[in-house]
């Protein structure tokens, strides 16, 4: 594509200095596509977004969403990470088939870009000085060639470099096909639709996604845990839709015209808007990292939340024996002066450093079959088995009955291992820390909660505690932890031995605490939140109950493995009446 593609970017480069407006999908169409994706954000990724635009931004995404093109020229070797070439004729694409550059350097393509560029956002999470990548180019070139991946004839043929060397006139005006599909489609719908006014073509695309796509995005989504980015789908969809629309009926020196632009609009209208949500943010890294710094602003971001782990160990502090409480502050680091619950979210606040954790505190389940199963489900996302929320309890819990003997015996760092199992025994607890694999138990889901916009999974992690935090407890977060531990003497008095049941020989039992939670997932989160909903008050005081006992049985549970860990034998129902809480 070189040898002519030189003569067509450097000339489209001479028009976007005279007029703004004139590469990849056309200014208008990339500043569509960035429009669409900043309204999807989650709050960590818009607010990781922020920190990484460029000044000249002034804080919209959409404003550098053309920078790519603006650069091509100064960044020579970036003209080929705008596309990818396919063979003729063949209306398929295959990344080790076609993702090259005309020297045949593997990677150079739109898809190899994307991939690329991905990559390096993921190091978001390192401090500025660590940081390997301009990630605010990163930031700059990841969107944009997001938004060129889904231009039909961004994966177009070769041998008419994705049409640019099909000369139609569109309307009067002598054009190539490329163009017509960058530029022309959409500046002709401005003007004999929406008065000229992009944005007001932007919000009608947005009512789409919100209304007719709606049921669509979950697919649009659709990425698996491993992958943080699944570009070649998209691919695939271009040069599908390039032969079907985009070839069809515009063969060189042919006339383009209303049929045409009637009949293909669509078509662009919703490939602006796939690629807005295609933005949004579906990668635990994104979602993850970006939480992890904001954690670090903002103590409270994580896992069930801050507040929930700080819930459940204070209940559980409450129902500890005697034994179990002494070996309990003997192996509580210094930081936590004395009270278990302050290094309740010490898992995640080291989440980002021990990396080898991270899928410690979640177990996939196959989409929709509500059920789970250790030999099936518990494993990371390369599939060691093992590397799961009920892997990981399994493990600390083993590692904590080592704790008779001396100090200098220890073959783990029990500190750690106290400090890892009473969070992943809140996790488990958290119904969708045990979700869908399709969705990575809701984090793609993106929800609005009352007015503002999140995911699934951070509802059921924080907001529906926050919310009742503030609409029921006067903003006291103590004065729900009473309540909870109030139902729990009186309410749920009844329930508490079969909360601890653990067959005989076992110390720990969390295979049954991630089958409630999926069920628990399936039956109450899942269920009304579909993605781009908007949740509310009924949502809320329907699966507050649920949050509350969730919370409630974990406390119990961490509580009464502690005490069979530290002194084997001990019930909290048994021992029920000789205990207070703090
Ligand atoms: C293809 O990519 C390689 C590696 O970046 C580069 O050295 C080479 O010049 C590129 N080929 C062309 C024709 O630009
Ligand atoms: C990856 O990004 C770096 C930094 O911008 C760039 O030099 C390199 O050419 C890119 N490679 C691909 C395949 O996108
Ligand atoms: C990152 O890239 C942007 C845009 O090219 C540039 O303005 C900025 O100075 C770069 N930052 C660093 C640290 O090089
Ligand atoms: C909205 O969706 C309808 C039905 O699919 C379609 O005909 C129309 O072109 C779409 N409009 C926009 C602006 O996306
Ligand atoms: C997601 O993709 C997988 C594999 O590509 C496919 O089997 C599955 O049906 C897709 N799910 C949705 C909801 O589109
Ligand atoms: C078990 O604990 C050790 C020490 O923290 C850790 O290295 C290992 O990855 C853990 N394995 C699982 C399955 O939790
Ligand atoms: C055990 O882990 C804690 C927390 O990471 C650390 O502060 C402590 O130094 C470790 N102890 C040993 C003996 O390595
Ligand atoms: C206490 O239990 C009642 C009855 O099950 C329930 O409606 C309420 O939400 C619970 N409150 C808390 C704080 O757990």
């Amino acid at each position: 594509m070189i040898q002519s593609s030189f003569l067509f970017f450097g000339t489209a480069f001479v028009l976007l200095q005279l007029l703004p407006g004139v590469i990849g999908w056309g200014k208008e169409g990339h500043y569509a596509v960035c429009k669409i994706a900043e309204g999807l954000l989650t709050e960590d990724a818009a607010a990781a977004v922020k920190m990484l635009l460029p000044e000249i931004a002034k804080g919209e995404l959409a404003a550098v969403c053309s920078w790519a093109d603006e650069i091509r020229v100064h960044y020579s070797w970036s003209g080929e990470l705008h596309f990818v070439n396919t063979p003729e004729f063949r209306c398929n694409y295959e990344y080790c088939r076609d993702c090259h550059n005309s020297s045949g350097d593997k990677d150079r393509c739109v898809i190899g870009g994307i991939n690329n560029y991905t990559m390096q956002l993921q190091n978001y999470q390192c401090s500025a000085s660590e940081r390997k990548y301009n990630l605010t180019e990163a930031l700059m070139f990841l969107s944009h060639f997001i938004g060129d991946a889904h231009q039909p004839l961004h994966a177009g043929f070769r041998g008419d470099l994705g049409g640019n060397t099909i000369s139609v006139h569109w309307f009067g005006l002598q054009t190539n096909l490329h163009r017509v599909w960058d530029n022309m489609i959409i500046e002709t719908a401005m003007k004999s639709f929406y008065n000229s006014d992009l944005a007001i073509m932007i919000e009608s695309i947005n009512k789409n996604i919100t209304d007719t796509w709606s049921e669509d995005i979950i697919s649009w989504e659709n990425c698996t845990s491993i992958n943080t980015v699944c570009p070649d789908p998209y691919a695939s969809e271009s040069i599908d839709l390039a032969c079907k629309y985009a070839y069809k009926g515009a063969t060189p020196g042919s006339t383009l015209s209303d049929e045409y632009f009637l009949s293909r609009l669509p078509i662009v209208e919703k490939r602006l808007a796939q690629t807005g949500g295609s933005e949004m943010i579906r990668s635990r890294f994104f979602f993850l990292g970006t939480t992890f710094l904001l954690l670090q602003l903002l103590p409270g971001i994580l896992g069930w939340g801050k507040e929930g782990h700080y819930a459940i160990c204070k209940i559980a502090e409450g129902l500890l024996t005697e034994d179990a409480a002494a070996a309990v502050k003997m192996l509580l680091p210094e930081i936590a002066q004395g009270e278990f619950a302050a290094v309740c979210s010490w898992a995640d606040e080291v989440r980002f450093h021990y990396r080898w954790s991270g899928p410690l505190h979640y177990v996939d389940t196959p989409d929709f079959r509500c059920n789970y199963e250790y030999c099936r489900d518990c494993h990371d996302s390369g599939g060691h088995k093992d590397r799961c929320v009920t892997g990981g309890i399994y493990n600390y819990t083993m590692q904590l009955q080592t704790y008779e003997g001396s100090l200098s015996d220890w073959k783990y760092n029990l500190t750690e291992a106290l400090m890892f199992l009473s969070h992943f025994i809140g996790d488990v607890h958290q119904p969708l820390h045990v979700g869908f694999l399709g969705d990575l138990g809701g984090n793609t889901i993106p929800i609005r909660w009352f007015r503002r916009k999140t995911n699934l999974h951070h509802i059921w992690d924080n907001m529906i505690i926050e919310t009742a935090v503030s609409f029921f407890y006067n903003s006291d977060f103590a004065l729900m932890i009473e309540a909870i531990r109030r139902n729990i003497t009186d309410v749920w008095s009844a329930d508490i031995s079969s909360w601890e049941n653990c067959a005989p020989a076992n110390t720990v039992c969390p295979d049954p605490y991630a089958s409630e939670s999926i069920k628990l997932a399936c039956k109450y989160a899942y269920k009304g939140a579909t993605p781009g909903s908007t949740l509310s008050g009924f949502y809320f005081l329907s699966r507050l109950p649920i949050v509350e006992k969730r919370l409630a049985q974990a406390g119990v549970r961490l509580a009464s493995t502690l005490n069979r860990i530290f002194k084997p034998q001990v019930l909290i129902s048994e021992a029920y009446v000789t205990l207070t809480f703090l």
